[in-house]
């Protein structure tokens, strides 16, 4: 049976020593997040950032704009921001209404107040191996959960099926950093399966619902499952069919409980290590 690599339980362990150094602090962090429009999903992911900010202390400012919020509208309250001393982080919700320029947007956020690491500063400077002090939270959390589980990356071959900006492309710098092997599969990669079936440690990020299959999978491979679909009865599943998969791997993430509670967590890391930063340069 595999063992499960129990993201929740990490995230609770980071967010309650994050809790324990803010209690300490004098000026709380503060994390400024701005949705643009009505997604439902988006709406659920801000108010559980409020709500764990709250919990271990820290302030969250959420700025909601309408669905038909133009591109200078978004700039301006973004500029507005940068200049707040009081906010040490900014971010931006995605997806962004049609209208907007993303990248553009991302942009405009100071780099030191990046902590998404979005920004193409910090994505450039992750390319290049140089880790910024916040780096996408997701691939962040997915490097905690194999470090937490002693999962080894050197020399190995890691496998992520998805290219998005937010997942495939940082966690694939990620992984190199570390000295694995990696392969990026995508929508139009051919032949799959011969691909995935190499992975010493496959990382799924494709948005499909179990679409990841036995098939896919070598013996003892370690599975990352970063999806988070609804199904027709409305519960949570991932991009790897669990069932299918878990009895031929070591370790694998469950969801919920695995990689989605570790993004939070490492929004929160990435804000304290803004304000320390920022902190710094005051002194
Ligand atoms: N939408 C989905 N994931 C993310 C994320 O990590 N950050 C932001 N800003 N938007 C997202």
């Amino acid at each position: 049976m595999a063992i499960l690599m129990k993201g929740k339980d990490l995230s609770e362990k980071l967010l309650e020593n994050i809790k324990k150094e803010v209690a300490n602090l004098t000026v709380k962090p503060t994390i400024a997040v701005i949705i643009v429009g009505n997604n439902p999903a988006s709406k659920v992911y801000i108010s559980k950032k409020k709500k764990t900010a709250e919990n271990i202390g820290m302030d969250s400012i959420i700025i909601e704009m309408p669905e038909g919020t133009i591109q200078q509208e978004l700039e301006t309250k973004i500029e507005e921001l940068n200049n707040d001393k009081a906010v040490n982080g900014i971010l931006v919700q995605l997806p962004l209404p049609k209208q907007i320029n993303e990248y553009k947007i991302l942009e405009k956020i100071l780099p030191e107040k990046d902590v998404d690491g979005f920004h193409a500063l910090n994505v450039g400077k992750l390319s290049q191996g140089i880790e910024p002090s916040a780096v996408s939270c997701t691939p962040a959390g997915i490097i905690e959960i194999l470090k937490e589980y002693n999962i080894d990356i050197e020399g190995k071959h890691a496998v992520i099926v998805g290219r998005s900006n937010i997942v495939g492309k940082p966690v694939s710098y990620l992984l190199l950093n570390r000295h694995a092997t990696v392969t990026i599969c995508h929508s139009r990669t051919k032949d799959l399966e011969s691909i995935t079936k190499q992975a010493d440690i496959l990382i799924a990020a494709v948005g499909k619902a179990k679409f990841i299959k036995e098939k896919h999978i070598k013996d003892n491979a370690v599975v990352i499952d970063v999806g988070i679909n609804r199904n027709d009865q409305g519960k949570l599943v991932g991009d790897v069919d669990f069932n299918e998969v878990e009895p031929k791997v070591s370790h694998i993430t469950p969801v919920p409980g695995g990689v989605g509670p570790m993004t939070i967590a490492m929004l929160m890391t990435n804000t304290l290590r803004l304000y320390k930063n920022q902190r710094e340069e005051i002194k």
